[in-house]
């Protein structure tokens, strides 16, 4: 067995600067570290840390200035962006602490979106169908965000991350604006998600009490894992 075979994720020192007026700022510096396979990874650390830097980066939301990501093996920093939304698109969900659902859309118009891109729309309704009602929503599908709950648009966003099977799923403070049950709702999703069906979680957290549920943690400081 090659010593890669189990690890999803690889990092070989990256670091990403923003520059803005005349200053910069090395969010993340020389980070290098493994995902595996089923892992269940809380990233968390103070406010300004570089942890959701670090996550767009693994989620190839953006690129870093020095290093290199290997994701299953595969280099992906020399990728065209086109490929990089190929994989997103395929392999990879992503969800953000505000949700970020189009306020236009019902729940399942929502869900469908990234299924559309490589489904016919047919096909696209009723994985979306299923996903949702899989999620607990089977009596929302037609309701617009603004009229779920905090929680249930959260489900809503968790829903759309998996409609195209991602073998991983990123999470930025996906339970900051939660309540304590919507939050433990959203947390046993990913705990199901990643002892049945083996997708691998990578989550950003402040809250010392869901760090239970990880079976890795890395605490950010200046940039750099400690
Ligand atoms: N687009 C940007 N332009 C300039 N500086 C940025 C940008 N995004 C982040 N930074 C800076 O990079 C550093 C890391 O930011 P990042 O958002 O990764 O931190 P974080 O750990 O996610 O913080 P929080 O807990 O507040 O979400 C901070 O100093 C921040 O001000
Ligand atoms: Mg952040």
């Amino acid at each position: 067995m090659k010593p890669d075979e189990n690890c999803i994720i690889r990092t070989e020192g990256i670091s990403r600067v923003y520059s803005s007026g005349g200053v910069s700022v090395k969010a993340i510096d020389n980070i290098s570290f493994e995902v595996m396979h089923g892992d269940f990874i809380m990233i968390t650390g103070r406010n300004g840390s570089g942890k959701s830097t670090l996550l767009h980066q693994l989620a190839l939301l953006d690129l870093p200035d020095v290093g290199e990501i290997f994701i299953e093996g595969e280099k992906t920093t020399h990728l065209s962006e086109k490929k990089r939304m190929d994989f997103r698109l395929n392999r990879l969900g992503y969800i953000f602490q505000e949700y970020a659902l189009i306020a236009e859309l019902t729940a399942l118009e929502n869900v469908m979106l990234p299924a559309m891109m490589l489904e016919s729309s047919k096909v696209a309704k009723k994985r979306a169908k299923v996903m949702l009602t899989k999620i607990g929503l089977h009596n929302k599908f037609n309701r617009l965000p603004s009229q779920l709950s905090g929680g249930e648009q959260q489900k809503v966003a968790i829903a759309r991350a998996l409609i195209n099977h991602p073998k991983i799923i990123f999470a930025d403070e996906p339970t900051a604006n939660l309540d304590t049950t919507a939050s433990v709702d959203v947390l046993e999703i990913f705990k199901s998600l990643n002892d049945k069906e083996g997708i691998t979680i990578v989550m950003i957290t402040h809250e010392p009490e869901e760090l239970v549920y990880a079976n890795r943690i890395i605490q950010l400081s200046d940039g750099k894992i400690i």
